[in-house]
């Protein structure tokens, strides 16, 4: 099973759950990250009302983050590679009498092109999803064209800290990827050091304006991890940047 069945296999198994519960969970999961994007939004774009906010959702899921804004009034698109979990966002957003608009596709493809541009474009726990180079440069890229002038790119991604516990089932590789047992070994999470995030956004013309590791934070990168002490999970980084003026 690659990781896009593995997702897909995932939200499929949660069909049975009704349109309420899995929406009050969506919203009560991304209620942190939802305040952190206010005050970013706030600070790095306040000339923009909610109102007027075009919003795009990278590797969505059910939309939670996206959610939050659209009740603010932005705009929300929402883009996925799982037809399931984007079924169950609309599902979602219309029980809170919301519209999205959502895009199946995936975010390594270099050949992907939205027909609009954003003021903000967030990114809820996909970029550590992406785990070969190639395919994280082709989502970035895909970011900086549908970045609006000014536009901003928000993110939250685990990072890699001294020690990470790594249970039977899956390996961590000299590259920082997390393989994971799945019929076959298969690649599931890239957890880059976090001064080596840095630098690949750096490379790829990103202005960073906001770059803050969370070292209490303790990131939870599967069931399988759960109830291990924060210090030897993954911790995290929010960071805030722009396209570099050309
Ligand atoms: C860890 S989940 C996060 C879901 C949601 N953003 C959240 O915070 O709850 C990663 C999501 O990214 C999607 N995804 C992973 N790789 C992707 C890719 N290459 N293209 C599009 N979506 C992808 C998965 O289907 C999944 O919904």
């Amino acid at each position: 099973m690659n990781l896009q069945e593995s997702f897909e296999d995932f939200y499929r198994k949660e069909s049975h759950r009704s349109i309420t519960e899995l929406s009050d969970e969506a919203l009560t999961y991304s209620k942190g990250l939802y305040h952190f994007v206010m005050d970013a939004k706030n600070r790095f774009l306040p000339e923009v009302d909610w109102s007027g906010l075009s919003v795009l959702e990278m590797g969505a899921g059910r939309g939670g983050l996206g959610l939050h804004l659209a009740l603010l009034g932005a705009q929300v698109t929402l883009m996925d590679f799982s037809s399931t979990a984007l079924s169950q966002a609309d599902q979602i957003f219309e029980s809170q009498g919301l519209k999205v608009r959502t895009f199946l596709g995936d975010v390594t493809q270099p050949d992907v092109e939205l027909s609009e541009k954003f003021d903000l474009i967030i990114d809820s726990h996909l970029l550590h999803c992406l785990t070969e180079d190639p395919y994280r440069s082709s989502y970035y890229r895909l970011v900086k064209d549908h970045l609006k002038p000014g536009g901003i790119f928000l993110a939250e991604t685990m990072v890699h800290r001294k020690k990470i516990f790594i249970p039977d089932g899956f390996m961590f590789d000299e590259k920082n990827v997390l393989w994971q047992m799945l019929g076959q070994w298969t690649p599931v999470r890239r957890i880059l050091d976090s001064l080596d995030l840095e630098k690949e956004l750096k490379e790829v013309q990103f202005e960073i304006i906001y770059f803050y590791y969370y070292g209490q934070y303790g990131f939870v990168p599967h069931k399988s991890f759960l109830d291990l002490p924060a210090e030897i999970l993954p911790a995290a980084v929010r960071l805030v940047v722009k396209n570099r003026p050309s």
